[in-house]
């Protein structure tokens, strides 16, 4: 495939090392010094384009290829409040994009454990809930996109649970996300049942950023010659 890849920072090159270790062609790299080469025309050269920049210029960007007619993978996070706009738009364009705000295969059986423990847990009231969320300090947005996804898994299953913070919190209908900012951690998360007598930990630690960039090129594998919005469990089905 010939591939645009938008955003050329940590996530950028390593997208650009799985893409060419898998036999694809690196066709258009736009960074903010060059991001006037965002136009329809360069783009129309590529299959597909893949985009890891900010919270701030995502939506931008997916629209650019949307409007382009080109595919778009999407890993950027902290913008979710546009998400439902950008998904109406690729459908009116009948365009296709991907997002997953977590593209490890890893973390996506973590999120499947999780939502499995937090029904579980249901039925064992002697438990809080809490969750730690540690990343890299240049990480523009807290909580990160998986802790949010955590966080409304296990808002949808704990009946107990009322809503979440981004801090620490005694209350117990609260669920507390903890946001920890540490120098080169590229990710890791724990959600955590505590009672008087024991506690329950699960946790996801990525070692490096490799896992997310293969899950991002499969899935411009996965949505080319495709028309819809997609995400990680189309992308892997029921295992
Ligand atoms: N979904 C996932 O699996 C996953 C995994 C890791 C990181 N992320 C997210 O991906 C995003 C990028 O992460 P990163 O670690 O590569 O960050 P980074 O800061 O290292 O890289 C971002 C790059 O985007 C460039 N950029 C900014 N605005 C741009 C624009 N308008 N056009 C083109 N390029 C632009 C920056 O110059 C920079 O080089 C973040 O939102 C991060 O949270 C997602």
């Amino acid at each position: 495939m010939n591939i645009a890849l938008i955003g050329y920072g940590k996530m950028g090159k390593e997208v650009a090392a799985e893409a060419l270790a898998r036999n694809h062609h690196i066709s258009l790299t736009v960074d903010v010094d060059n991001r006037h080469e965002l136009t329809p025309e360069n783009l129309k050269k590529c299959d597909v384009a893949i985009e890891f920049t900010s919270p701030h210029t995502a939506a931008g960007n997916i629209r650019r290829c949307l409007a382009a007619g080109i595919p778009v993978v999407c890993g950027s996070t902290g913008w979710l409040e546009q998400l439902e706009d950008v998904k109406r738009e690729c459908e009116e364009r009948k365009g296709a994009f991907f997002y997953a705000s977590n593209y490890s295969v890893g973390v996506n059986i973590f999120l499947r454990i999780n939502k499995m423990l937090a029904a579980m847990m249901n039925f064992a009231g002697a438990y809080r809930p809490s969750m730690e969320e540690v990343h890299h300090t240049e990480k523009k947005d807290a909580p990160s996109g998986t802790a949010v996804t955590l966080a409304e898994a296990m808002m949808s299953e704990l009946k107990l649970l009322k809503k979440w913070v981004n801090q620490a919190s005694d209350t117990e209908d609260v669920l507390p996300v903890v946001s920890l900012r540490k120098p080169g951690v590229c990710g890791t998360h724990t959600v955590k049942y505590e009672s008087d007598v024991d506690y329950i930990t699960l946790s996801h630690v990525a070692k490096n950023r490799k896992g997310f960039a293969l899950g991002a090129v499969l899935a411009a594998e996965f949505i080319r010659g495709k028309q819809g919005c997609f995400g990680m469990n189309d992308l892997m089905g029921n295992f």
